[in-house]
């Protein structure tokens, strides 16, 4: 393909995205097809001659789109809100268009740079305290991974990393590996399936304790489930508390977990995924109080905060446990600029990394924090009015209204019919 058909060709493919959401409205949510549907369409083996874009792209019609589910469309409820916009989808292609790998700062010195502004932009904006940021001149940080899940699976693999080393510098007896063995992890019944899995990919049980009625998971409960472990010989080393759980997006109190965490020296993480964008408005900084006893903080501005999937915020309190556990060195690694920027690759799994911070910067640009605080006041109220056209209508009740979820149910279900 030359640069001419290129630019056609990208033309083309803006114009079908634009018609796509011009049209979203009115397309059935979920897919018709069934498992296999795709093998049918297609033929058995790739083209052995290439063939023009306008042949693959009639293809998108009559093969893709079928077995699209509409996540954008307005009468999609399922899951949680995917965010995406059009200033978000820009910067995703010319990041596309960059096609860099930033491995380090010197493999495309913009991307960790842009990176650095846009998460201690995004730190201020939702209120994170100064020592998580960049720019605090401390050992802290932001940097954007793909996922909730990495980053609480990456946490967790710092906060081993931490309690090894400061088990060590007390002289145990214990051996490296025999710690490892001992160690076990927190949190709630409620939590979202990604912290049980960061347990099991981390080698470190996840204890999931009971939340009370409302989904919240109190310290009392906490504290005690540390202190029967202890007794049993084992290390508590991370407790993963939620701010905006799945099911019903409930909020733990890092008031009540955070003195318990600093007492026992044990990694506090808060998984705030869905519900940390609704922090750019102040009037809901209270549901983060205790922020400042956290280790390691996330959200997924690609969930609610306009930016398409993937981008995740992730900020560490001190880095280091990061570079600690993660870093690898090799002589064509080697930066001469070493020290003066963070070098991301120490901080996440991967050694490539993509340019996400464009489309967060495009986002936080053409909607300043004005839109995104409108954007997310609107849901707010959505949701609102939603749970109470729900409650006037007497087959149904609401079980919970937290942020943009509303959780109702059929009246009269008996208890094991219950799903909220
Ligand atoms: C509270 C919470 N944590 C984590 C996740 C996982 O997010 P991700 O897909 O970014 O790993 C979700 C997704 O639903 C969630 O609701």
């Amino acid at each position: 393909m030359d640069i001419g058909e290129f630019r056609e060709f990208g033309k083309a493919a803006v114009d079908y995205i634009a018609d796509y959401f011009e049209t979203i409205r009115d397309r059935q949510v979920m897919p018709d097809v069934k498992p296999g549907y795709l093998e049918d369409l297609i033929p058995k083996d790739a083209p052995n001659n290439g063939e023009s874009w306008q042949e693959v792209l009639q293809d998108l019609d009559r093969i893709i789109m079928p077995g699209i589910t509409h996540w954008h469309s307005p009468n999609f409820h399922a899951f949680y809100p995917s965010a995406n916009s059009f200033p978000g989808i820009v910067g995703e292609m010319l990041s596309a268009g960059f096609g860099c790998i930033g491995l380090s700062w010197i493999a495309s010195p913009a991307y960790t740079e842009l990176e650095v502004v846009t998460m201690n932009w995004l730190g201020k904006m939702i209120g994170l305290p100064e020592e998580f940021l960049n720019c605090s001149d401390g050992p802290g940080g932001g940097i954007i991974q793909g996922s909730a899940s990495e980053v609480t699976f990456i946490a967790l693999l710092a906060a081993k990393e931490r309690k090894v080393a400061e088990l060590k510098a007390q002289n145990t007896t214990l051996t490296e590996s025999e710690i490892k063995g001992k160690l076990i992890a927190y949190s709630s019944d409620q939590s979202n399936s990604s912290v049980e899995k960061a347990g099991l990919l981390g080698s470190m049980p996840m204890r999931l304790l009971p939340a009370d009625e409302n989904g919240i998971l109190r310290g009392t409960v906490l504290a005690k489930a540390i202190e029967e472990d202890k007794r049993k010989g084992l290390i508590p080393c991370y407790v993963v508390a939620n701010l905006g759980t799945t099911p019903t997006c409930a909020f733990d109190s890092l008031e009540e977990f955070g003195p318990i965490c600093q007492k026992e020296g044990i990694w506090l993480h808060v998984d705030a995924a869905y519900a940390g964008t609704a922090f750019v408005c102040p009037e809901y900084r209270y549901l983060c109080r205790g922020v400042e006893y956290a280790d390691s903080f996330n959200f997924n501005p690609h969930k609610w905060m306009l930016v398409n999937f993937d981008c995740s915020a992730m900020w560490v309190k001190n880095a280091k446990y990061l570079v600690e556990a993660f870093n690898v060195e090799r002589i064509y690694l080697e930066d001469a600029h070493k020290g003066m920027a963070p070098e991301y690759r120490h901080w996440q799994i991967a050694l490539g990394r993509r340019f996400r911070a464009l489309k967060l910067w495009f986002v936080m640009r053409i909607y300043g924090v004005e839109g995104i605080q409108k954007h997310v006041r609107h849901h707010i109220s959505l949701a609102k009015h939603f749970s109470e056209l729900v409650g006037k209508d007497n087959r149904f009740e609401v079980c919970s209204l937290s942020m943009g979820l509303v959780c109702f149910r059929l009246k009269g279900m008996t208890h094991s019919q219950k799903h909220c």
